[in-house]
């Protein structure tokens, strides 16, 4: 079908050009003797408006909210700077019906209410702008990687060894669980890959494969997580950004997380301005500042230790009790990054206990080189670390959780065959696509989400 972008007219100068757009009709006004219908192709949060001449197209239906339509006309001059289309006599070909039991007819449904249509939900200001910025922000994101030699790999999804091993990972399966079987293992030796398979929470030790040879990867792909979450950011199926970085310590990739953060929100106020508004406008008062003063100062850093400390010291009632070795809690995170700090702040160097056991570990004997990066409203974005590079370091800390070292016989060769300091992070790109819209539940920057007993 041969037309033009919407948003490439609006950018336009109108010089009674004969013009065909493609949308659906967001609001639709009729008279006697004019009909005006505003007309959305998603290519841009504006509409265009239609003006049909009822005298001059006799045949003209009533384009319903929600029709789809074909419009050719001239277009024109309208008002306050905006070009509009003057549809041709016969020019409004409606391509699909839209009966009045569509369920988006009224403005100011609920977020609640369109999260029961994720099938529809796009065609509202909302979400259309929703899933533009969740595009702009990955395509900077591959820019922002691509322009400093990183090289992209994709890391299976189905894998034998749990990442985070925090026991998350779905099973991978063709067979139900039956008392035919002795033994797990007989069951698992009888499944389709031999032995027990799981969806992957994250693709870093493979990352972590391909830094040894190409130096600087990253990935960005699903990762799932059979997390018991029910709250407004954890997903059982999110999209992970994980670069690893040959020849890097912790202060390294702490810089790396910064600087591309950075450019990608740079990136993303510059090529959705029309966008950004309308989030500051109706999700989060100030929004656009907020991100333009995020970018133009130092994020902030801090130690778990001394993070420990300032919440112990907040006279806060804290839901979950505070003391040296427990996990923050997102009330914790919010504390630090948006009472303490006011904007982005780096906690480093955590309790081992606490973290995985391929992070490296520090001298002290208790702590370990990670990092989280906590912003204002959502908690934690990032999270990464130096990675342990000396093989007996490493098995030591596998022991000590009881791991399978057959399993991780690859990861620990690298430690074996020219290891080097490196390490990486993991960027959830949901929770950055809910700190840079304001959005404040996950559920609604993703199209299909999938939660804790729900699936659609
Ligand atoms: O802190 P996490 O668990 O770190 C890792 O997976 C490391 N292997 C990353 C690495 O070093 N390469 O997860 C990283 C980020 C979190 O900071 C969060 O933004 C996101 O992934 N994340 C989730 N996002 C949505 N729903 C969930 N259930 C998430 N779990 C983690």
């Amino acid at each position: 079908m041969k037309h033009t972008d919407i948003k490439n007219l609006l950018g336009t100068k109108a010089e009674n050009q004969e013009v065909t757009v493609c949308g659906w009709v967001r609001t639709s006004r009729n008279s006697k003797s004019v009909a005006f219908i505003e007309v959305n192709d998603g290519t841009s949060l504006k509409n265009i408006q239609v003006v049909v001449d009822k005298s001059a197209d006799t045949d003209y239906k009533v384009a319903r909210v929600g029709t789809s339509v074909k419009v050719t006309g001239v277009l024109v001059e309208g008002r306050n700077n905006t070009v509009e289309i003057n549809a041709l006599p016969s020019g409004v070909e409606i391509l699909g019906t839209c009966p009045e039991d569509y369920p988006l007819q009224k403005k100011g449904c609920t977020m609640e209410y369109l999260r029961t249509m994720p099938h529809l939900r796009g065609r509202t200001n909302t979400f259309n702008a929703v899933w533009r910025v969740r595009s702009v922000l990955a395509s900077a994101i591959h820019k922002y990687f691509q322009q400093n030699n990183y090289v992209y790999v994709n890391t299976p999804l189905i894998t034998g060894s749990d990442c985070e091993g925090a026991g998350e990972m779905f099973n991978v399966t063709t067979i139900g669980y039956s008392a035919e079987y002795k033994s797990e293992e007989e069951y698992y030796a009888n499944d389709f890959f031999g032995r027990r398979a799981g969806l992957s929470v994250s693709g870093q030790l493979e990352g972590e494969m391909a830094a040894m040879a190409m130096g600087k990867i990253y990935t960005f792909g699903p990762s799932f997580r059979a997390e018991n979450s029910n709250t407004p950011k954890h997903l059982a199926e999110f999209w992970h950004i994980e670069p690893e970085v040959a020849f890097a310590e912790l202060d390294d990739v702490i810089e790396i997380a910064e600087d591309m953060l950075k450019f990608v929100i740079r990136e993303l106020l510059d090529t959705c301005p029309d966008d950004m508004k309308f989030f500051d406008a109706h999700f989060e008062k100030g929004l656009v500042a907020r991100l333009e003063e995020l970018i133009s100062n130092d994020f902030g850093r801090v130690t778990y230790t001394e993070a420990i400390r300032l919440l112990q010291e907040s006279g806060e009632n804290f839901v979950y009790p505070v003391e040296w070795g427990c996990d923050l809690q997102t009330e914790h995170e919010r504390y630090i990054s948006e009472k303490v700090f006011k904007k982005a702040v780096f906690v480093t160097d955590y309790p081992k206990e606490i973290k995985s056991f391929y992070m490296k570990q520090n001298p002290d004997g208790k702590t370990v080189s990670a990092v989280d990066l906590l912003v204002p409203g959502v908690g934690e974005i990032i999270g990464g670390s130096e990675r342990e590079a000396d093989y007996d370091k490493l098995v030591t800390a596998m022991k000590e959780r009881n791991m399978n070292l057959d399993l991780y016989s690859d990861y620990l060769d690298l430690r074996k065959f020219g290891s080097v300091p490196h390490g990486g992070f993991g960027l959830g790109f949901e929770r950055l696509i809910m700190y840079t819209t304001g959005m404040s539940n996950i559920r609604d920057v993703i199209l299909y989400p999938r939660t804790v007993g729900s699936i659609r």
